[in-house]
């Protein structure tokens, strides 16, 4: 098995490809990327995130229809369309949890009505302040997913892959052409993994430390 490349030198040297060379991935390492996006920790353990995995050359072409005709999206070697499934909780995924806990020794049998009823209970809080459940479902499906997102862009970066995270797109378009269900699932973002083609854009650069990092509350600045 090739050696992995380090998280350090990923996060220093990942960039946001644009050009891809068009060559297949092979099933084993798709699955490793899958596999880590699988991983992701979720609230409650729920794991409303849905991966579709395009492959196909006429779903590609006609995703990247949905996704401002971005070049990418037909030259990757695939694009992971990441959804949240922000009701699959109430439609027997909070009882497939359940189970799941209960055979990994995580959920003790008869602690099995107090986690249902603690999970129900918080994910149907009324409108309001706790962690944006309420109304408001899209943040709660984006804060999930996009952990599992990045779980996959890493794996793929650490197998020597490049990414290329997309929100250029048309949620209604996206679900159409993947049938997609208009209901209670969000299209939250597409990445495309392959191998580069050519050179890599230049580093963007970051804001400087004081910029975005805050000690204590807001604006507070940072002793270090
Ligand atoms: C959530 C997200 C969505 C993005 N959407 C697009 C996109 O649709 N098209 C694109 O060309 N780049 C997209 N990017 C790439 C960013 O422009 C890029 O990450 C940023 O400029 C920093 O560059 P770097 O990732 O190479 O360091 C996206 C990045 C993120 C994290």
């Amino acid at each position: 098995m090739p050696e992995l490349k380090s998280l350090d030198e990923i996060i220093r040297t990942r960039r946001a490809s644009s050009d891809f060379d068009g060559s297949p991935i092979p099933d084993a390492d798709l699955k490793k990327i899958l596999d880590a996006g699988r991983e992701a920790p979720s609230g409650y353990n729920i794991q409303p995130w849905r991966f579709i995995v395009v492959r196909d050359p006429g779903q590609r072409k006609k995703l990247r229809g949905a996704a401002f005709a971005q070049q990418k999206v037909e030259d990757a070697s695939v694009v992971i369309v990441a959804c949240a499934a922000l009701k699959a909780w109430q439609q027997g995924d909070l009882e497939l949890v359940i189970e799941l806990g209960i055979k990994e020794g995580f959920v003790k049998a008869e602690g099995a009505d107090g986690m249902r009823q603690a999970v129900e209970g918080a994910l149907s809080a009324p409108p309001g302040d706790v962690c944006g459940w309420g109304p408001d479902w899209g943040v709660w499906g984006n804060r999930q997913v996009m952990i599992a997102f990045t779980h996959m862009m890493l794996m793929a970066e650490a197998l020597g892959y490049d990414t290329a995270p997309m929100e250029g797109f048309v949620e209604s378009q996206v679900k159409q052409v993947l049938e997609i269900p208009q209901q209670d699932v969000r299209v939250v973002a597409l990445l495309g993994v392959g191998k580069l083609k050519g050179q890599d854009k230049a580093y963007g650069g970051r804001f400087p430390m004081e910029h975005t990092v805050f000690e204590n509350s807001w604006g507070g600045k940072v002793s270090f």
